[in-house]
């Protein structure tokens, strides 16, 4: 674990690839030590030299956090080791393409566990501390996903509705305390993310016409407006067009809309 530094120190969930490892390394470049946590240690291990190449001290530490419980278990690893962050990146997170009726069962909970419950446990036990310090950033990456229901995305989508929902309303209990709380919500990013989530072929990111973000402009964002406090962030223009389309327009026209993108 860290020993004392006078330079803030943040933890990154889901830091070993995409939008968690250069959010990690926006950190590092701005001044701060960091934890990253994932379950592949290679490309942790790998981040963590690079960041200490940056000035940071990086701390290293292998979870999987989609098994019930494992939150509460590294914020306690944490506390036990007198570790007090400054900054929570709630980032770790995958989605799944597919018919709900014929999604993976195993699959959905853990998703439900890793983008929801996680995220919900890791909050809930480090904020309070941060609230007593008066002092801390708090992220969460939900999605431009989380603004309408995405039929074959349906389960995914879901869960990020329910991050952009629990993050708006805590950012909203927080003002005057020190602390702030942003939401994220990236559109189709270039990262590992559509291979694992088996989006890959879907208009979203098949098609050249969608325009995609790299991690590293995502990442930067997000940092951006985490430390202004902004309690949302929605990255690119035609991404904060599609959230807005979500909120204003009637489902008879949202439905065809998210067929073109998501329907294979
Ligand atoms: N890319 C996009 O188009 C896009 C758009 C909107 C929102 N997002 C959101 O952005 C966040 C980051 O995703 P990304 O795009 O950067 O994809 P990514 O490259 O696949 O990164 C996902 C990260 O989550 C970690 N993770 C996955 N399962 C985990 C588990 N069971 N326990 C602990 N960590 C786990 C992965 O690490 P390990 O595999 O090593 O565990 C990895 O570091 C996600 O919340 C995603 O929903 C992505």
């Amino acid at each position: 674990m860290q020993e004392n530094s006078s330079r803030p120190l943040a933890l990154v969930t889901g830091a070993s690839s995409g939008i968690g490892s250069d959010l990690a390394r926006e950190l590092a470049r701005h001044g701060h030590d960091v934890i990253i946590t994932a379950r592949r240690a290679p490309e942790l291990d790998a981040l963590a030299t690079e960041l200490r190449t940056l000035g940071a001290r990086a701390t290293v530490i292998t979870k999987d956090l989609s098994v019930p419980g494992a939150a509460r278990e590294l914020a306690a690893q944490l506390e036990a080791a007198g570790t007090q962050l400054d900054v929570l990146v709630n980032n770790a997170g995958f989605g799944d393409v597919g018919a709900f009726v014929a999604e993976d069962s195993d699959r959905i909970d853990a998703m439900l566990q890793l983008n929801i419950a996680a995220l919900t446990a890791l909050t809930r036990a480090i904020a309070p501390g941060m609230v007593a310090r008066k002092r801390g950033r708090i992220m969460f990456v939900a999605s431009i996903a989380a603004y309408q229901p995405g039929p074959n995305m349906a389960t995914y989508c879901a869960t990020k509705a329910y991050v952009l929902s629990l993050g708006e309303a805590i950012a909203q209990e927080l003002r005057g305390t020190g602390v702030t709380l942003t939401v994220l919500c990236p559109g189709a990013t270039h990262t590992g993310f559509a291979a694992e989530s088996g989006a890959e072929k879907l208009p979203l990111f098949s098609s050249s016409l969608i325009p995609k973000m790299t991690s590293a402009a995502v990442a930067s964002a997000g940092y951006q407006a985490m430390i202004k406090g902004k309690p949302v962030v929605i990255t690119g223009l035609m991404n904060k067009v599609v959230a807005f389309s979500g909120q204003v327009f009637p489902r008879s026209i949202i439905f065809p809309a998210a067929k073109l993108m998501l329907g294979e």
